[in-house]
């Protein structure tokens, strides 16, 4: 595997080239405002239109039929296919509402494309290779991962590469298909294909849009999933005197408008199922849904080979009340003026593990600092500074490097979890006595601390 790794970054020229031009990131970030302004210069002010649309439509579903989960306003609130924050809104970037990763630098990409051929590598190149990616917001990390794929076209010929892209936002996957393809794209026009958009990226790939993981075609797949399960709807539970009871969401009593949270008297069935029987905390957050999706692509490993690295905000098993919403790039109260924010929840790492079960073998979670220092970012970014003249570009460089691992910044609060197939990780004499506490034979890229020029340190 390190070879492997080693191959890699011989592969890929150490130059500005693999880069773009120095100071890239800067200015493909001016481009991405832009189109994002002509994407979005026809919306309706949200306060005006989508806040009360959701909020009516809120009021009237608990007046039927009492609280709801938290789980259930979440998704009514991000997905509603009329008034849903994320079917209406493009909400990153420094104009949105918040910025990811993959928008403040295109390092973060690169080094996860080249953590996908390694994979892929290690897995014995098959010849098949679709590349998936969970909510890809604006196609950013794609674009630069695919960007990586064109860097190692020899290393990949004769590989049958695919791209499919799992999106819930008609609005956001327009924007993915710009960026991708161009105009190299079409909508299906039959309402119910599991495909509803297909097209053909710059670099002469095919790529595909679903609604949902179990509609992308079986085979040898790497997933990627970058702030996708914390966009997932959870249930909230609270410890009390008499056993475990699920925090629900209701019309506030005192004004009618307006929404709060409510214990319901009784165990519900999430209460009942969701639960461990040893839980220590006094609250938890459960997100049945990310779960099923994590049980998904764990069949789906075991069944066809692959890997799936989940890269989100998060903790093993530790922490209790992390709803919250961001507008703005400010904290923003989950239930006020609903459907004009975001909506997010600290993914709980312990139970994705579990979730995967025995089928795949887990790797993490680690701080995306200690992952992308094992990918080599600061090899990149010295190499970067090293060809760029510009005082203000390097100056750019520098502050999207120190966002992405700064602990202050992004580098502790956001962890890289990875599942691989058991037969990535075989060794010849698995099962002869010598396998007691041997770490795993081939190192995984990212999750195995790596010297500059890619040796053990
Ligand atoms: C927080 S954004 C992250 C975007 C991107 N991965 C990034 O890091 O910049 C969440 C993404 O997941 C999509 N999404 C949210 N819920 C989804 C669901 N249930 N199914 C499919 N996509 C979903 C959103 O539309 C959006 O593209």
């Amino acid at each position: 595997m390190m070879a492997v790794f080693k191959k890699l970054h011989r592969c890929i020229p150490k130059s500005s080239s693999f880069f773009r031009a120095p100071g890239l990131t800067a200015v493909r970030c001016r481009e991405r405002r832009s189109e994002r302004s002509a994407a979005t210069s026809a919306s309706p002010p949200r306060d005006a239109f989508t806040g009360h649309a959701m909020l009516r439509h809120l009021t009237s579903k608990i007046k039927a039929t009492g609280p709801i989960s938290v789980a259930e306003y979440m998704r009514e609130v991000l997905t509603n296919p009329v008034s849903g924050y994320y079917v209406r809104h493009d909400m990153l970037g420094t104009d949105g509402d918040f910025i990811t990763s993959p928008e403040i630098s295109q390092i973060f990409g690169e080094l996860l494309g080249i953590w996908c051929v390694s994979e892929w590598m290690a897995a014995g190149k098959p010849r098949r290779f679709q590349l998936v990616e969970l909510g890809p917001g604006r196609g950013s990390l794609i674009s630069d991962v695919l960007r990586v794929f064109s860097q190692l076209r020899t290393v990949l010929s004769g590989t049958s590469v695919s791209v499919h892209l799992v999106e819930i936002s008609p609005k956001l996957s327009k924007v993915q298909a710009h960026n991708l393809t161009g105009e190299q794209n079409q909508v299906s026009s039959d309402k119910n294909a599991t495909v509803y958009r297909r097209g053909t990226t710059m670099s002469g790939l095919p790529v595909c849009w679903y609604h949902r993981v179990e509609d992308i075609p079986e085979g040898f797949s790497i997933f990627l999933a970058h702030e996708f399960f914390d966009a997932l709807p959870i249930h909230k539970f609270q410890r009390t005197e008499r056993g475990w009871r699920e925090v629900m969401v209701d019309i506030d009593p005192e004004e009618q408008d307006k929404l709060c949270f409510v214990l319901v008297p009784a165990p519900t069935l999430a209460s009942s199922v969701l639960l461990q029987a040893d839980e220590k905390r006094e609250h938890v957050e459960v997100c049945p849904e990310g779960g099923v999706t994590v049980q998904r692509l764990s069949n789906r490993i075991a069944e066809h080979g692959g890997a799936a690295l989940i890269a989100d905000y998060g903790h093993d098993g530790v922490k209790t009340d992390t709803f919250r919403g961001f507008r703005g790039h400010k904290l923003h109260d989950v239930l006020s003026a609903p459907g004009t924010a975001d909506l997010t929840a600290d993914v709980d790492f312990s139970y994705l593990r579990r979730m995967a079960g025995d089928e795949v073998v887990c790797f993490g979670p680690i701080t995306q600092r200690q992952f992308l220092r094992n990918m080599g970012i600061d090899v990149r970014l010295q190499v970067l500074l090293q060809n760029c003249p510009d005082d203000s570009t390097r100056a750019q460089l520098i502050q999207g490097f120190d966002m992405l691992t700064n602990p202050k910044q992004m580098g502790e609060r956001f962890k890289f979890f990875a599942m691989l197939a058991h037969g990535r990780l075989l060794r010849p004499a698995a099962g002869q006595g010598t396998a007691k506490k041997a770490p795993a034979p081939l190192p995984v890229a990212g999750f195995t601390e790596l010297g500059p020029l890619g040796e053990r340190s």
